[in-house]
């Protein structure tokens, strides 16, 4: 039986330039993937434009797989007025709510809104939305693989950034920890970063694992930076592994670029004797 798999599509920012060839490919490898689901974490669009949203949906949605999609800092108003008044009303209008959740038996993903309205670039959670997915992974079936995905990110960016991490970072992974996440996905900083928290935290004895990740950008509107990879992410989930793929787009093509494993679960991938 193939693995269950999910896609992680970040910063689309559509609305930058038309680029065809990339979405013809991206509908290619995402059918051949065939994932359980297609996670789009934010900043959808670049200018929160009315056209923006309907092609940012059109595209994901001729991926014919089940979405859950997020908003990000580009996908609200920028007018200062408008921010506060109607901060969600476009995505609101292709998207059902800014915090959905996918359900089956094998997997549970928790979509959570880190748009703040007097935050250009920064984002935060509130506690409210932690324990909601507490509450969430506590009622997930026995084994179900159980994932995060915000659009600002947990992880620093190897290339210099102006973009800091979520506001209260330790506080906010501890406690996606704490609920039970076993992968937690973000994207907004256009760089892809994966680690398991066992590479960056003392732990004692046997800890269930947590992958983190930073997703590269779908959509690359300043391709002069260096800090920009256009990528995505595809997930493997197996009952004692995770696999996390890395796409980027290479001369006009999809290409694997990584290809990384962690433990699931408490066990280690191996002992050494
Ligand atoms: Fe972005
Ligand atoms: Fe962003």
């Amino acid at each position: 039986m193939p693995p269950l798999r999910v896609v992680q599509l970040s910063d689309l920012h559509v609305g930058t330039r038309e680029e065809p060839e990339v979405e013809d490919a991206l509908r290619s490898l995402v059918g051949e993937l065939d994932p359980e689901l297609v996670v789009a974490s934010g900043d959808l669009t670049h200018r929160n434009r009315t056209g923006q949203h309907d092609r940012a949906a059109r595209l994901l949605r001729s991926l014919e797989r089940p979405l859950l999609a997020i908003p990000g800092n580009h996908d609200i108003p920028r007018a200062p007025w408008l921010r506060f008044t109607s901060t969600f009303d476009e995505f609101l209008r292709v998207w059902p709510e800014t915090e959905p959740t996918h359900r089956s038996e094998g997997l549970v993903v928790c979509g959570l809104n880190s748009v703040r309205a007097w935050k250009q670039q920064g984002g935060a959670l509130r506690r409210a939305q932690i324990d909601h997915v507490a509450r969430t992974f506590a009622e997930a079936p026995e084994g179900a693989f159980r994932m995060v995905a915000l659009h600002h990110h947990l992880l620093g960016a190897p290339w210099r950034t102006a973009k800091r991490t979520i506001a209260d970072r330790s506080k906010v992974l501890g406690a996606l920890v704490d609920a039970g996440a076993e992968l937690v996905v973000s994207g907004h900083v256009h760089q892809s970063v994966v680690c398991e928290r066992r590479e960056f935290e003392v732990t004692p004895g046997l800890v269930r694992a947590t992958t983190v990740v930073t997703a590269p950008g779908l959509g690359q509107p300043r391709p002069k930076r260096r800090g920009e990879a256009r990528g995505l992410h595809a997930f493997e989930v197996y009952k004692n592994a995770l696999r996390a793929l890395t796409y980027a787009w290479l001369d006009g093509r999809w290409a694997l670029v990584a290809d990384r494993r962690f433990p699931r679960g408490r066990e280690p991938l191996a002992l050494v004797d």
